[in-house]
């Protein structure tokens, strides 16, 4: 073979292994969604925990439609109502397991970050699966929601490069005593299914979370949510900060606003004490860089 021909193979394999690497289809569980009250109990739980109803809300159920502004354009909020046509009536197990650990859609095409699939990609199979089958038990409706306003430049395959320049250029997160099953289950609820870091923590030009700067306080568009790191919330105790997802007051008696009270309306005041009190006990735990 000559030199040329040789190099030109060697440059189309690279090309099929890299877009292979970026493009290629997760493998997940198939299992039957479980239509058992307790655990469509459970996943209404989950859900409200996934703070899912601040951006899925419609005119009826989780109906979809809100629109979501961003630097990177308006997204729309899909409807997520078993409705099999404008809805996600058809789809199994496998389809949320994708969507919520992955970011992929039924098809294989890539969500946008506007829908936090980074944070619930740390998820629990379980935990996604308990969504699913509440999600499922809901009444059908039918209702479009308008397509997303994005620059011509976003299209969705360049998803593929940006999650795995996400996942290089993130940053590790601060090491928490997570042998502490109280500090855990915080960690959880916070890194995972209460996506705190979507809005508190700071991101690059391209929109990458820098998780090493966890919670260190970020602005979007107009909006900007405070630092909530162990120095800003140095005068919080672990009570005051419990009883603040719970009613949204702070310790000086003054009510958050802005985006948050959303959070506390449907996620963070629909929890047990337990786990406000694991969120409390996680944000005011030591953190190493
Ligand atoms: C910050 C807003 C936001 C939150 C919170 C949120 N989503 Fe979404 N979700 C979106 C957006 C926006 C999309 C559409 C993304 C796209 O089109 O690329 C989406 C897409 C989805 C899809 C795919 C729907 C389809 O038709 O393809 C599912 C399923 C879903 N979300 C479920 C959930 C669940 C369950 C929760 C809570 C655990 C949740 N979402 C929380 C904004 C949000
Ligand atoms: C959708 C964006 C968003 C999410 C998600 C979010 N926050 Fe906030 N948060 C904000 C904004 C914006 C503010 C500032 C509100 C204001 O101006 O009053 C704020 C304020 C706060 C404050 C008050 C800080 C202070 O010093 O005044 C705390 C504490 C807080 N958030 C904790 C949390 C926790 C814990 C979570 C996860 C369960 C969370 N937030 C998730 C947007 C968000």
């Amino acid at each position: 073979m000559s030199k040329a021909l040789s190099f030109i193979f060697t440059v189309m394999a690279l090309l099929i292994a890299v877009s292979y690497w970026m493009f290629a289809m997760p493998t997940v569980a198939n299992p039957p969604l479980s239509e058992e009250e307790a655990i469509i109990e459970r996943g209404a739980y989950l859900v409200n925990a996934g703070g899912c109803i601040s951006c899925h809300e419609g005119n009826e159920g989780l109906s979809g439609g809100m629109a979501l502004e961003s630097d990177f354009g308006t997204f729309y909020a899909p409807n997520i109502t078993p409705d099999p046509v404008t809805g996600i009536g058809t789809w199994q197990a496998r389809d949320f397991l994708l969507a919520m650990q992955h970011g992929r859609s039924p098809s294989g095409s890539f969500y946008f970050p506007a829908f936090p699939y980074r944070s619930y990609s740390d998820m629990t199979e379980k935990d996604v699966l308990d969504i699913a089958s509440y999600l499922m038990a809901q009444e059908p409706v039918s209702f479009n929601v308008p397509d997303h306003e994005t620059p011509l430049w976003l299209q969705r395959w360049t998803l593929a490069a940006w999650n795995k320049l996400a996942d290089a250029f993130e940053g590790e997160l601060p090491e928490v005593d997570t042998t502490d099953p109280k500090v855990a289950r915080g960690a959880y609820l916070a890194r995972s299914l209460g996506h705190c870091s979507e809005c508190h923590t700071p991101r690059n030009s391209i929109g990458i979370l820098q998780l090493n700067n966890e919670f260190a306080g970020a602005t979007m568009g107009e909006s900007h949510a405070d630092e909530i790191d162990l120095e800003a919330l140095s005068a919080w105790s672990e009570e005051d900060f419990a009883f603040f997802l719970l009613l949204g007051m702070k310790p000086d008696g003054e009510f958050v606003g802005g985006e948050m009270e959303a959070v506390i309306e449907h996620n963070t005041s629909t929890l047990t004490d337990e786990d406000r009190q694991a969120l409390a006990a996680f944000f005011k735990s030591p953190r190493e860089r």
